[in-house]
């Protein structure tokens, strides 16, 4: 983990008291901690630095999770839907450079929640001082960080049943690693104080969370009070295997959050107790595609939102 982003850290097992963590480094090379604690001097909780990875998840590993974004199949997966473009494959979307192209470029720290094996965070290291990729996924996270670190990454791709082909993406020139990092942490308890983040995305992750409106209320709280952005993407695939039915924001005839989740979310962002209030500025959808195996794909209407304050 980049040295610098330890004093931007904040407790998440505290949360929604904000205490700093005090970095003790056993190893580091060229400004990477490799190996270290991030500890909580209020509840005295330590957070483990291994391999250059900060483990700030309070919660012990979720078995439903872990069994499927733990997967090397659905890491090549998703190392496809991030990266296809870059291997030249005619049915790779550009979903990403799409999303970010809503991303209006400025100083300071942009958050990927979710952001899986880290495409969007690359993105946006582009546009902001210093883009952090937020996931659950161990797997996901350590691929991210060894392309981060090496420029290029093999995978196995699928072509079918057992058989499969080995490819290499290499990382593009333009993309700043430097401005880029990645940690294992829950976007339900971000590790950052409050009003310290400038621009946050939520791509494709809110319909797989077990508390979607813990996730919004933490986007609210870490964001910047004004000069934000917000951009919210996702099909809204609502499902018990993620949450419970009261749970979800949308997808539901009767009840509170009736309706749809992209209505719904617009309407909670707007007038919704989040303080300072959103303004959405913009609402589209992007096509988004996932390669299961060489003949398999599943195409996916991710619906966004871009919002400001
Ligand atoms: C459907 S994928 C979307 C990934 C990426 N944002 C994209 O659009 O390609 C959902 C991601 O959210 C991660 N995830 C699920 N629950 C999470 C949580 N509570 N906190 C952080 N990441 C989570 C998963 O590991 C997975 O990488």
């Amino acid at each position: 983990m980049k040295q610098h982003l330890a004093g931007k850290l904040i407790c998440p097992s505290c949360l929604p008291q904000e205490h700093v963590l005090q970095v003790d480094i056993r190893s580091v090379e060229a400004e990477d901690v490799v190996d270290g604690t991030l500890t909580c001097r209020h509840c005295d909780r330590c957070f483990p630095i291994k391999d250059g990875i900060a483990f700030l998840d309070p919660a012990p590993p979720d078995e439903r999770l872990a069994n499927r974004y733990e997967q090397e199949e659905v890491l090549s997966s998703y190392l496809w839907s991030h990266y296809g473009d870059l291997l030249g494959d005619e049915q790779a979307t550009d979903a990403y450079q799409q999303w970010a192209g809503l991303m209006v470029p400025h100083t300071g720290m942009a958050l990927d929640l979710g952001g899986a094996v880290g495409r969007f965070t690359f993105e946006m290291s582009c546009k902001c001082d210093l883009a952090v990729g937020i996931d659950k996924s161990l797997a996901f996270i350590q691929a991210a960080r060894r392309f981060m670190q090496e420029g290029e990454l093999r995978f196995t791709l699928k072509d079918e049943g057992l058989l499969g082909h080995e490819v290499i993406i290499r990382r593009p020139a333009h993309w700043q690693p430097e401005r880029v990092e990645f940690i294992v942490a829950d976007a339900q308890r971000l590790p950052f104080p409050a009003h310290t983040i400038t621009s946050l995305a939520s791509l494709n992750l809110v319909d797989k969370l077990p508390k979607p409106s813990t996730h919004l209320e933490e986007i609210n709280r870490v964001a910047a009070t004004s000069g934000s952005q917000l951009l919210l993407s996702d099909p809204f695939s609502w499902s018990t295997e993620a949450a419970e039915i009261d749970q979800w924001l949308g997808g539901k005839a009767n009840g509170p959050y009736a309706g749809k989740g992209l209505d719904n979310i617009e309407t909670i962002l707007r007038h919704g107790g989040l303080t300072p209030g959103w303004q959405v500025t913009q609402r589209a959808h992007v096509w988004w595609k996932i390669r299961t195996h060489s003949n398999h794909y599943e195409l996916i209407r991710s619906c966004f939102l871009k919002a400001a304050r």
